[in-house]
């Protein structure tokens, strides 16, 4: 529960990933808010889903499959679109490692999924929001590994398809900042620290890695879905009207340390 209440009333929202952890909960807080939210995930809809209030539309879709995205984001914005997250994503945390000898179908599935996946959402949500001339705003969910590179604890390595494919999504996220910002469309990105969900059952499921965890972060804890969620809502709502452009590192302090 955030200290902040907003008010999302008569707004839409499109959301992926929205089966998941982290875009579960943004789906369901916007909703919670008053927003009309359509959630598109690969996996069936998790159950609880319906929130308090508000309506939740769950479609069943791959963010890789251009045409299904378009559908679902037509049928999303059929009485207009305010808020796009980009929240799906997947990390082969077993089996990514150095660009130099990854297996290039982690590779490509990873660029596809976290990459082209929010080029689909983007190329179709756009011209509804530039139609009803109303503005908009993006949030999508990259990665403190977009930023820095980090090692692949499951794997003892690095994780380079991810992180390259979370720097592209911070870039493509700039580009849409500096193009749009004129008809009143925001873009940012959200770069998540260690959060609990099942993306990071495997690593989280050894205490000792959540204690090493906690250890390197200068707020010691994990993140959960909804630190991710208070964020993201602030960066859609009207208070972060003037801000554009931006990562935001939602990760208790990680990055802002060296060693
Ligand atoms: N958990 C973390 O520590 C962490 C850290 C940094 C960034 N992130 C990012 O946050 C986002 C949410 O991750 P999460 O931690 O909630 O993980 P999660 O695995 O719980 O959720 C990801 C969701 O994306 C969906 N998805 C995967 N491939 C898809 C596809 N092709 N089409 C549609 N949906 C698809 C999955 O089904 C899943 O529901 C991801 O982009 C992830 O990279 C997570």
């Amino acid at each position: 529960m955030s200290d902040t209440t907003f008010d999302f009333t008569s707004r839409r929202a499109f959301v992926t990933g929205a089966g998941g952890g982290i875009g579960h909960q943004i789906a369901c807080e916007l909703a919670d808010a008053g927003c009309t939210v359509t959630g598109f995930d690969i996996q069936a809809k998790p159950e609880p889903f319906p929130p308090a209030q508000g309506e939740v539309r769950y479609v069943h879709g791959d963010v890789c499959d251009a045409g299904a995205v378009a559908h679902a984001v037509a049928e999303a914005a059929r009485d207009g679109l305010d808020f796009v997250v980009n929240g799906a994503g997947v990390a082969f945390m077993t089996r990514d490692g150095s660009v130099v000898d990854v297996d290039m179908d982690v590779w490509e599935r990873t660029l596809q999924v976290n990459l082209q996946g929010p080029v689909n959402v983007v190329r179709s949500a756009v011209p509804h929001m530039l139609r009803a001339a109303k503005g908009g705003a993006f949030v999508h969910i990259a990665s403190v590994a977009g930023a820095r590179s980090m090692d692949n604890v499951l794997n003892a390595g690095p994780l380079d398809a991810y992180q390259v494919s979370k720097a592209a999504l911070i870039s493509l996220s700039n580009g849409l900042a500096l193009t749009y910002g004129r008809d009143g469309i925001r873009s940012n990105t959200i770069c998540p620290g260690a959060i609990r969900t099942p993306m990071t059952d495997a690593i989280y499921e050894d205490p000792d890695r959540i204690s090493a965890m906690e250890n390197r972060t200068p707020l010691p804890r994990l993140g959960r879905p909804q630190d991710i969620a208070a964020a993201c809502l602030f960066l859609l709502s009207n208070n972060a009207s003037f801000i554009t452009g931006i990562d935001m590192m939602v990760d208790g302090g990680l990055t802002a340390k060296l060693c």
